[in-house]
């Protein structure tokens, strides 16, 4: 297990509390923000089906207009939310590395019609299911560094 694994996620300090929704110019991210993530993730993984429904649920709630494109059924939109989470997870270890595959999958994302605004909402609707699935125990750093890798993932993927 990566050392990134054990760090701790502590408890809320009020001024980062405050920072949480400040969108994040620099796309770059630190090691402790790649710890966090990694941290986060690692502890969402063992529920990864029902943290997915949670997402979809606030998602379709953001923009009901996002249901047809997932019309398959619930278990397969589980395992495409894995695949993408999983993704975002090996590319903390290659961030450049993986630009082009991104490049890809972000090609294919347009020619099923999702725009940038469709990653911003995803990317709502993910920090809000982070927060409410890991509630309390959720260090206030953590929402900040996802919503720099999203923003990342978004300039790759749309920009
Ligand atoms: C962080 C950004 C994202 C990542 C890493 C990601 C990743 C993935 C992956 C790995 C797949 C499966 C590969 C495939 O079927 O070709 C997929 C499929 C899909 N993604 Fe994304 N995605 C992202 C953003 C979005 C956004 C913003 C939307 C729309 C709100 C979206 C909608 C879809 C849809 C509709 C599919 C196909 C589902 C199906 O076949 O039923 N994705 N995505």
């Amino acid at each position: 297990m990566p050392a990134a694994m054990h760090v701790s996620d502590a408890a809320p300090k009020k001024s980062a509390r405050r920072a949480k929704r400040a969108p994040s110019k620099d796309l770059h991210l630190t090691t402790e923000q790649k710890r966090l993530i990694l941290n986060s993730f690692v502890r969402l993984e063992p529920a990864l089906d029902l943290v997915a429904q949670l997402f979809f649920l606030k998602l379709f709630r953001l923009d009901p207009g996002l249901r047809k494109k997932f019309d398959g059924p619930v278990e397969m939109q589980a395992k495409k939310f894995s695949a993408g989470a999983k993704l975002a997870m090996i590319s903390l270890g290659h961030e450049d590395g993986l630009a082009p595959t991104l490049k890809l999958l972000g090609t294919r994302h347009r020619q099923m019609g999702i725009r940038a605004r469709h990653y911003r909402t995803m990317s709502r609707a993910l920090v809000w299911t982070l927060e409410r699935s890991l509630d309390k125990s959720l260090n206030p750093k953590t929402p900040v560094a996802w919503n720099t890798m999203l923003s990342r993932f978004t300039k790759l993927m749309a920009g």
